[in-house]
């Protein structure tokens, strides 16, 4: 485990759902991927603002190929600030290993002043829906317990790929996490633990489950519709979210998608 320290508050800036390609003329429903991911990174450069970590919540690769994780890898190191990255139903975590060698991409474990976060894994290797396996289930209890009964701990975030609560349009209903139960059964029991990160279904959430609060963050490509039957594309620009932690638990948060561009996609797409 990663111990930093900054000043406060802290600042954290999530990237989710890149879903680059090996090749850069890519496209994902016809949005071409690396260049939706360009006009993300502009408009954070833009902003002129710090980030203590950023955390890369999945889907970084649509191809999963090492030449799309090394140009993410190349943007990382562009934008000055270290990384964490989890691997998404699209993504393959042997190949992330591979291109993070050397770095502390792949940690699971960080602590930046009396703050801990998580990093899950939730893919299944073909599947689009996410699983925390017996593993995965032991370290997060373990991770908190410890976290518990640390006293340079005061507050605990976990970040993952797949929604951990049941997706709000009808299609998604069997691509989250399929055991959310058990998890929210594990989670609930921490204190500490001020809430959930997650991105997947490629919309901007802030609500709360079982008590925790729960984020869901839009995707640097192509955004899903909330609150409908079938699968519908959202004309809403692409987006990143920032947090700013203070010293007492208070979470500050903000989604800011691109303005200024008109995206291309395939809004008539019926799945992708
Ligand atoms: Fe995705």
């Amino acid at each position: 485990m990663t111990a930093l320290t900054t000043k406060s508050p802290i600042r954290l800036l999530q990237i989710t759902d890149t879903h680059l390609y090996g090749n850069p003329v890519g496209t994902l429903l016809k949005m071409n991927t690396q260049n939706s991911f360009g006009h993300v990174i502009n408009s954070l450069k833009q902003n002129n603002d710090y980030y203590d970590l950023i955390l890369a919540t999945g889907d970084i690769a649509q191809d999963a190929s090492p030449e799309a994780y090394e140009y993410f890898k190349s943007i990382m190191k562009d934008l000055g600030a270290p990384f964490r990255w989890i691997p998404g139903n699209h993504d393959v975590l042997e190949t992330m290993q591979e291109v993070a060698e050397g770095t502390d991409a792949c940690e699971k474990l960080v602590q930046i002043n009396n703050w801990q976060i998580l990093f899950l894994d939730t893919s299944v290797l073909g599947q689009v829906h996410g699983n925390l396996t017996q593993e995965e289930l032991e370290f997060l209890e373990q991770s908190l317990q410890a976290a518990q009964a640390d006293e340079s701990v005061s507050h605990c975030i976990i970040c993952l790929h797949h929604n951990p609560v049941k997706g709000n349009a009808g299609w998604m209903k069997d691509i989250g996490l399929n055991n959310g139960v058990q998890f929210f059964k594990i989670v609930s029991k921490f204190e500490k633990l001020r809430c959930i990160i997650y991105g997947h279904i490629h919309q901007d959430l802030d609500f709360i489950y079982e008590g925790i609060r729960c984020l869901c963050t839009p995707s640097t490509c192509i955004q899903f519709k909330p609150y409908v039957t079938d699968f519908t594309l959202d004309k809403e620009n692409p987006g990143y979210r920032t947090f700013q932690l203070a010293e007492d638990g208070t979470i500050d948060t903000e989604v800011v998608r691109v303005t200024g561009f008109k995206f291309e996609a395939d809004f008539t797409s019926e799945g992708y």
